[in-house]
């Protein structure tokens, strides 16, 4: 373990720079059925109680609506700058087309009068993945009718919140959305069509441009941006033509195919293949609709993946939503099998996740190749899953690897953005830690503990770990540094 001392590494972290925490509606809030809230497609999904691993559900979650002020005291009593957390759309409009519920809305601007007194930036996300029940009876995002839904609930959450939020994320991971709920069933709304999903991948996009017209027309104050999931993907030899073909292929599903359009306004490799599969997704205008300008993009960043070819120890496990799942041929040119390689000579997170800190740099010096124009970026998300409980004789989590973790992912990202590192030039403004708390950690259940915070999962009491002593002691110090 080396982990440094509070107020050595407190020197280290840039002046202004953002150390904050980052949650979701759904994997916190619980009370899904108080003051008027309906379900979201993750509620319906848990009608089937074998969903998550461990058969639990989020109906209470970690009671975060009923513990709202208590959390935010937390946070500052840990002295954190910033708090991302997301909105339940289906609290603001339980109905569709019907009026925005006064409880629904009344709660989050508590949660925002909250974070300013006790001066916490806020970073309002609308939506995380839990699409209202009723528009999911439709197509869902595969429909083009949930993207104008969206426009208007965000255009109605920028009149009603415009002056209180500090930045605004529009969509949470469109990628995942895509490849763990509709082109496979890992994740709700479970609707495995394979191919067949990238309608949904356009939808969600257009949604997030609309989103960004709709907030700028409300003359919000706040800055303004999405988040997407980043992973470097590289071949497990470079002197393998079918890992290296293979790696350029999911480097497309995995980064480029949700950003480039953001971004660049276009489509990635493959376009004419991609457009062929959307059909009339797409229409005139979409795509300057998409790339509209932003004014901070936000990456979650957990880990690079590893691509080699041949089958892998499960067989050819697909590597990503692009490899078709013995539902379609493939329509790019993949050279199969393969698979995604094991990390050997790394540490693992409860996931089976490879810990890799210096990637976080390769992942934005790849950002600013790619784009000229990149917009300052956040750290939207990252964190880490361990096996722990509360140790018998104190009553806490020692996650002294956490506390590692965290310190080599945010020296990485001071090291390779500064002069002579590797992603020089890449200004990135702030570090979210997922998460405030342990929580519903989606088809894993309470398995996957991510928190800076231990949750009895009985009382639903709050325990902080060691990592959140070790935020209290750098933010304490960096206070008084300046
Ligand atoms: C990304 C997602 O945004 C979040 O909801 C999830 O809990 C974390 N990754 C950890 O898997």
């Amino acid at each position: 373990m080396n982990i440094a001392d509070a107020a050595d590494f407190a020197a280290e972290i840039p002046p202004n720079f953002l150390v904050g925490t980052a949650t979701s509606a759904f994997q916190i809030e619980g009370a899904v059925e108080q003051d008027g809230r309906t379900p979201s497609t993750w509620d319906a999904w848990l009608g089937d109680p074998s969903k998550a691993v461990d058969g639990s559900d989020a109906r209470n979650a970690v009671d975060h609506y009923n513990r709202m002020p208590q959390d935010v005291a937390l946070m500052r009593e840990a002295g954190l700058d910033a708090y991302r957390f997301s909105v339940s759309w289906s609290r603001i409009f339980p109905e569709p087309g019907g009026a925005p519920n006064p409880a629904g809305v009344d709660f989050y601007r508590r949660l925002l009068q909250e974070l300013s007194d006790a001066g916490i930036t806020s970073v309002l996300t609308l939506f995380h993945w839990d699409t209202p029940a009723y528009l999911e009876t439709g197509d869902g995002w595969l429909s083009r009718n949930t993207a104008t839904a969206f426009a208007d609930y965000a255009a109605f959450m920028g009149q009603e919140f415009g002056g209180l939020v500090d930045y605004w994320c529009t969509i949470n991971e469109p990628a995942t959305v895509v490849g763990n709920g509709y082109a496979s069933e890992l994740h709700a709304p479970a609707r495995n069509v394979g191919l067949k999903a990238l309608p949904a991948a356009h939808h969600l996009l257009l949604a997030h441009g609309m989103a960004v017209q709709a907030l700028r027309d409300a003359g919000v104050r706040g800055k303004i941006g999405m988040s997407n999931v980043h992973s470097p993907v590289v071949p497990a030899s470079e002197k393998d033509p079918l890992a290296t073909a293979g790696a350029a292929i999911v480097d497309v599903a995995y980064n480029w195919l949700f950003a480039d359009p953001v971004l660049k306004g276009e489509y990635p490799w493959g376009v004419e293949k991609l457009t062929e599969l959307m059909g009339a997704t797409i229409h005139d205008g979409d795509l300057e609709i998409i790339s509209t300008p932003l004014d901070f993009y936000g990456l979650n960043y957990y880990m690079p993946t590893k691509i080699a070819s041949g089958p892998g120890p499960d067989g050819p496990v697909p590597a990503s939503m692009l490899i078709p799942n013995g539902q379609d041929p493939s329509p790019l040119p993949l050279p199969t099998p393969v698979h995604q390689a094991e990390w050997p000579d790394r540490d693992m997170t409860a996931y089976g996740w490879p810990i890799a800190p210096e990637y976080l740099g390769v992942m934005l010096s790849r950002m600013r190749d790619r784009y000229p124009n990149l917009p300052p970026l956040l750290i939207t998300e990252g964190g880490v899953s361990f096996e722990e409980s509360p140790d018998p004789d104190r009553g806490r989590v020692e996650d002294h690897n956490r506390i590692e973790y965290l310190q080599d992912h945010l020296r990485t990202l001071f090291a390779t953005t500064s002069a002579g590192g590797v992603a020089e030039g890449v200004s990135v403004g702030g570090y979210f830690i997922w998460s405030l708390v342990d929580n519903w950690e989606w088809a894993a259940g309470y398995r996957q503990k991510f928190g800076l915070m231990h949750v009895d999962r009985i009382s639903l009491e709050r325990t902080p770990k060691a990592s959140y002593s070790w935020v209290r002691d750098v933010q304490r110090a960096r206070q008084s540094q300046q």
